[in-house]
Formats: C-alpha cells, structure tokens, sequence
C-alpha cells in the first residue's frame, strides 16, 4: 500500500468510527425516550414497525443505505431479550394451565365432583336472572388521577371482574360508575364491551343510589365488612395509584357521608404486607362470599401469594352463607346480623349498615 492509499484508508476508518459513535448517540436518546415513556409496549407504538426503536435511515455512517441490521444499544438487547423470553414462556405457561384444567377435570369426574355450570349454562347466568341482588360499583371518578398506562391497568381489571362475574352461576349486579370521558375512551379499544352484561353508568354512584345504600370499600376504613347485604351497593375505587392516593376514598366516603368499610383480612390472615389490594382482588373475594364462600376461604383463595397472607390459627366463623341470607329468610332470626360470621371481639355500631363493625380489625 502506498503513503497515500494509507492516508485514505484512516480517513475512511476514522469516519466510519464517528458516523458509530452518531449512530450510538441517537440509539441513547430512542433509550431514554423509551423510558419517559414507561413500558415496552409504549416504547414500540412510537416507533415504526420493524425498526427496532432505531432509525435506520438517520443512522448516518454504518449502516446507511446497507441492508445491515440497525445496531441495538445494550440497554435495547436486554429488553429485546427480555420480551423474547416472556413470550417463550408465555406459551409454556398456557400449555401448562391447559394441562391444569385438563387434570382438574379429570380429578373431579373421577371423584364424582360437579364441574360447575357450562359455557351454555354460563349464557344463561345473567345479572337480571340472578338470584343474587347485592350491587357493586366500580367508581371511575378517578380517571384524571392516572396516567394513561394506569388507566389502561384499571380497565384490565374491570375486564378480569366482568369475566368472573360472567363465569359465575349467580352474578353480581355489576356497575361501573362515572362510566365517561377518559374511561369510556379507554374501554372504546375492547370492542363489544357495550354488549356485556354490565351496568355502564355515566353518572356517579352518589347520584344513581341512595345514600343509605352505598357502603365505600377501602383499607383505611376502620370499619369491617363481615356480611353482605342484599340492599346494599359496595363501591370499589377504580384507581390503580401504587399507593400514591393513600386515603383517599377513605376521605371522599366521609366528606359524602357515606357508610365505609374494610374486608375483614385481619381477622382471618396474618399479613406480611399492606392490606391494599387490587380492583380485582376485592371483587373475586366478594364474589366468592356472595356464592356461599366464607371470608377466610375467599380470602386464603383469591389473595396474591406475593402478598404473604397466611391463615391465622385463631379465626372466628365464616362470614355469610349466601346472597340473600340476611333477608328475613329462614335461619335468620338466630343469628345477629352485625355479628354474622364477624370475629367475636367486634362490637356492633348503630350507625353502621348490618355486616359491617366498627372496630379495628386486628
Ligand atoms: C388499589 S386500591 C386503591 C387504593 C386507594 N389509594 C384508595 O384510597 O382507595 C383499589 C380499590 O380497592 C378497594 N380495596 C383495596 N383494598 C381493600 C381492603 N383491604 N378493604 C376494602 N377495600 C379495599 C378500595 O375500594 C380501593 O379504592
């Protein structure tokens, strides 16, 4: 090679080096755009299909105008390799819950153990024909308190609560309140939802039952709910706020007026964390009460494990047999609504609704 064909290949070298390290740069910046914007999934809507997050036509040096694979940052690989890893397991956690139903199913015939109602008969098991008439409220008044990403979290949740109310033989009477604005438009992106067998309310619980009626849950209440009520409408929060609105329906349920309770987890389980759940959380287990379920068994069955509940050894009678018990029907005379199924040290409240106590529950 002669002096000059060198000068040219370093020339060449040094530029192909830069125009990297611009590649490198705008990789960065795609990263951090990601992170503002929060998941994966928002990361990959910005971004054109196919680019990987990079875009390849403004990575000048390289791999311009080549067929060359853009380059990943290392932050990029992990996530790419992340995603491909949870998606390979994905299917390897299907096939294995797949083969759970299929052994369940197989273990119940043999035990001759009734498999529950069919999709048929699931048809059927409408919210009018249901035998079970307490009502729960789903309160959308906090759409403005989250951000889009938690909002979408929110309706994942209502899509999990109107699936186990659809699946169960006596459904709640489902509404979602506040049903307007952000929620509605968020809710628009599951087509058919208006066909379900939902109560979707525009106006807010406050206004749509009366006063007496409704009964707010939240953790903070210092109030324990030990029995549910036909006449009654318990109102979940419909926020996901990873506890950034600690107390909050607590003290709209007071500013209104309104009766509030907590569920009755302290009196059944020992808890190693809070005892905030989900939305969802807190309509399966008032679900399964509303079936015949006691608390502890609800609770014991539908609390995440990460939530290290563990069953007290000293837990008092179960909470309510099923919908419509304390109604006046037979079997009810004997037992004292307040105290139904609630742990032995609680004491009744006159101003609170039947089921519910007014003691800390621990
Ligand atoms: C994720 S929590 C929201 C917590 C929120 N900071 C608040 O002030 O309610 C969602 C909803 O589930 C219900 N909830 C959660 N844990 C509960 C508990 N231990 N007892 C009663 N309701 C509970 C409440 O209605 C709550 O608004």
């Amino acid at each position: 090679m002669t002096e000059h064909e060198r000068d040219d290949a370093g020339a060449a070298k040094r530029k192909a080096m830069q125009g990297g390290d611009a590649a490198e740069k705008k990789l960065k910046a795609g990263d951090t755009d990601g992170e503002d914007s929060g998941t994966g999934a928002d990361v990959a809507s910005h971004r054109p299909a196919g680019s990987d997050g990079v875009d390849s036509s403004d990575a000048s040096g390289d791999g311009a105008g080549t067929d060359e694979e853009p380059k990943l940052s290392k932050r990029q690989m992990k996530k790419e390799k992340k995603k491909e890893l949870y998606r390979a397991n994905l299917a390897v956690r299907r096939a294995r819950e797949k083969e759970r139903q299929r052994q369940r199913k197989r273990e119940a015939r043999l035990n001759n153990v009734a498999l529950g109602p069919s999709r048929k008969e699931l048809k059927r098991c409408t919210m009018a024909g249901s035998d079970c008439r307490v009502r729960i409220a789903i309160d959308m008044s906090f759409d403005h308190l989250m951000s889009e990403k938690d909002l979408g979290k929110c309706i994942k949740q209502i899509l999990r609560c109107y699936s186990a109310n659809r699946r169960a033989k006596n459904p709640l009477q489902l509404h979602i309140t506040s049903f307007d604005g952000k929620t509605k438009d968020a809710m628009a992106k599951h087509s058919g939802y208006n066909n379900w067998d939902v109560y979707f309310q525009p106006d807010s619980y406050l206004d749509l039952f009366d006063r007496e009626d409704i009964v707010y849950l939240t953790s903070e209440s210092e109030n324990v709910l030990h029995e549910l009520q036909d006449d009654k409408v318990y109102v979940i929060g419909g926020l996901v706020d990873h506890n950034s609105q600690k107390g909050l329906t607590l003290e709209i349920a007071e500013e209104n007026g309104i009766q509030h309770a907590q569920l009755p987890i302290a009196s059944f389980l020992e808890m190693k964390t809070r005892k905030v759940l989900s939305i969802v959380h807190v309509f399966e287990i008032v679900l399964l009460v509303s079936e015949g379920m006691s608390w502890k068994e609800a609770l014991l069955h539908v609390m995440p494990a990460r939530k290290g509940a563990a069953e007290k050894s000293t837990a008092p009678a179960p909470g309510r047999e099923a919908c419509g018990v304390a109604d006046g029907s037979p079997g009810d005379a004997d037992r004292a609504p307040v105290d139904a199924g609630g742990p032995p040290d609680t004491v009744p409240a006159a101003s609170l609704p039947p089921g519910v106590t007014a003691q800390p529950d621990a």
